[in-house]
């Protein structure tokens, strides 16, 4: 596993610019099956989630062509339906592959994705709604076998507004008989992008970010290319930085819509924001105010910022409080922040903040994907040189994550 070994304690300063969305780039790379066609993609991230979805494609007989600034995968020649379990095993968000897979062809196999750094991530939500629709599902020594004759369209009522299964409901209903109504339905923008790439592939969906979506089955789709929408959590990751660094900084080509209720934290704790179209810019007061986060389903506070900001607030003054309500295993990496000098407590779904007047140099680690960019984060902030170790997890999710913090002035290297 490789290290950044980071010389923190100074400002960051200028510009930076947010790549494509990874969590609207993996179910829209899953959708390209659907059109047994030509997709070309652009903004799409090169991160190792999108590079780990281009091996399953090609490994089940798809073709993925990088140019300049644009991918085209050809799904016309796909002729498998198992996902082999070593790949499953990577990304666990490959079990976005289903879908697509039962939509176009109407089989696939794939095993349990098993649980991972902030949680079990079981996938009942996806197999209740495959049922719904008609799909016969067998399970043998954790493989999932699942085939049907024709989808159907049927109601479909989430007991949790799963954003995975919600994607997997409309994937494998666009091409279904009839009509589906899925309700308490996840509401995140990445699903906004994913319904906007399908209706242009020829689909016939309405209703994304609401919690009421309706799927009208088509015939075929169509070639497609479509730009991926700005990350949200890359733009969150970037504002909070700033903000613990106590920068002014820009950040371009984000979508600020897509992060109010983080803008409005970040206020509270004393930043000032400037928004003009795609560009927020940031300037960070000498001590920022702890304040308490509450994460929620989208339009919430999203879990995949808790461990960023709540790291913001171990220098803050003040008691910060935290609950994490959607995963139950999100609080890995405080263990890492106490090693820097971090006074947190945890309580099942709460943490608590104490504001300390600043953090101390450690040989740390990454826990997982966003825990990891919470260390850099900290290192960043804390004078002396920090190791974090372990930043495979960071690589995939974060594109030319080094470059953009050397670029805003940040003194950081890779050491292989
Ligand atoms: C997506 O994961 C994101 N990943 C996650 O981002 C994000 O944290 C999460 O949504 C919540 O916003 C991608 O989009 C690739 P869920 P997903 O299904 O779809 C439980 C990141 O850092 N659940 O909404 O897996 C589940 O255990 C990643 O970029 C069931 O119980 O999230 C969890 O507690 C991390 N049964 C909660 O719902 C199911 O069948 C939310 O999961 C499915 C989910």
């Amino acid at each position: 596993m490789s290290t950044y070994i980071i010389q923190g304690g100074k400002k960051l300063e200028g510009e930076v610019s947010i790549s494509g969305s990874k969590n609207a780039a993996l179910p829209i790379i899953a959708a390209s099956i659907l059109n047994a066609g030509k997709t070309t993609l652009y903004n799409l991230p090169d991160i190792h989630d999108t590079q780990m979805m281009f091996e399953i494609l090609k490994s089940i007989g798809g073709k993925v062509t990088k140019k300049h600034n644009k991918v085209i995968i050809d799904t016309s020649k796909v002729n498998k339906y198992e996902i082999k379990e070593e790949l499953m095993r990577q990304m666990r968000s490959s079990v976005i592959f289903a879908g697509s897979l039962l939509g176009k062809h109407h089989q696939c196999t794939f095993c349990y994705p098993g649980g991972c750094d902030i949680g079990t991530r079981p996938i009942d939500l996806h197999l209740k709604a495959f049922e719904k629709i008609g799909i016969n599902i067998s399970q043998n020594y954790g493989n999932i076998s699942c085939s049907c004759d024709k989808i159907t369209g049927e109601k479909i009522d989430f007991e949790f507004p799963s954003v995975g299964a919600t994607e997997n409901a409309i994937l494998a209903t666009c091409l279904a008989e009839g009509k589906t109504v899925i309700t308490n339905a996840a509401r995140e923008p990445e699903i906004i992008d994913l319904q906007n790439f399908l209706n242009k592939m020829g689909a016939n969906i309405k209703g994304a970010g609401s919690n009421k979506i309706e799927v009208i089955g088509v015939k075929n789709l169509k070639d497609v290319s479509y730009n991926i929408m700005p990350d949200r959590i890359e733009t969150g990751t970037f504002l909070c930085m700033a903000a613990m660094t106590n920068s002014n900084i820009t950040i371009k080509k984000a979508n600020p819509l897509h992060i109010t209720p983080v803008i409005d934290k970040l206020e509270e704790t004393g930043c000032t924001l400037k928004i003009e179209k795609d560009n927020i810019e940031i300037l960070a007061p000498k001590k920022l105010k702890a304040v308490d986060i509450k994460t929620m389903p989208y339009p919430g506070f999203p879990t995949d910022l808790q461990s960023i900001f709540a790291t913001m607030l171990t220098t803050a003054k003040g008691t910060s409080v935290i609950i994490e309500n959607i995963f139950e295993n999100r609080y890995r990496y405080t263990q890492e922040l106490i090693r820097m000098g971090a006074k947190i407590t945890i309580e099942g779904k709460t943490a608590v903040i104490k504001g300390t007047k600043k953090l101390y140099p450690a040989n740390v680690k990454a826990t997982d994907l966003r825990g990891g960019a919470s260390m850099v984060i900290a290192a960043l902030s804390t004078k002396g040189t920090t190791k974090v170790d372990n930043i495979e997890y960071i690589l995939r999710g974060y594109e030319n994550f080094d470059k953009k913090i050397q670029q805003l002035g940040g003194k950081i290297e890779i050491q292989k």
